[in-house]
């Protein structure tokens, strides 16, 4: 599997530590910034990995920020990409069962990474259920707007 990740400057250590969990579990990792702890803006990381994602890069995306919230707010923007903050394992195993999640949402000012580990685990290692659910995934495209919709 190949794993685009990114953060801010707010995890930039967990992301370090996350990168080398994944390395550990043989995971292909492009790690696609922040590099430094200079301040930055989140959305431009989420642009990164959703693009990354949306291009077929990489199989799936991890992003990373204070809260893990304004990273899925951004990274929900892109077409095609389904962000989940997923703050236990539970939520990480249903946002893959039922939703297809391709990016997973952290927030490192909330979570240690040790507890952000298990969680990262059970979203890598959970398939989606497919079936029902593909309809709902596809009415996410089809229902969507637009942004210059009235
Ligand atoms: C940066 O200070 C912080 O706003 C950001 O990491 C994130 O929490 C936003 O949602």
């Amino acid at each position: 599997m190949r794993i685009a990740i990114g953060s801010d400057h707010a995890a930039l250590d967990a992301k370090s530590d996350v990168v080398k969990h994944l390395a550990s579990r043989g995971i292909e990792v492009n790690d696609l910034g922040t590099h430094d702890t200079n301040s930055c803006d989140y959305p431009d990381y989420a642009a990164l990995v959703s693009t990354s994602v949306q291009q077929k890069e990489s199989d799936r995306g991890i992003l990373i920020c204070g809260t893990g919230i304004g990273m899925s707010i951004a990274a929900n923007r892109f077409k095609g990409i389904r962000a989940a903050l997923c703050y236990t394992e539970e939520l990480a195993m249903l946002s893959r069962q039922h939703n297809d999640a391709n990016i997973l949402c952290l927030g490192a000012r909330t979570q240690s990474v040790s507890y952000m580990i298990p969680i990262i685990d059970k979203w890598l290692d959970t398939a989606w259920e497919g079936d029902r659910h593909a309809r709902r995934i596809e009415k996410i495209e089809t229902n969507s707007r637009g942004q210059d919709a009235k």
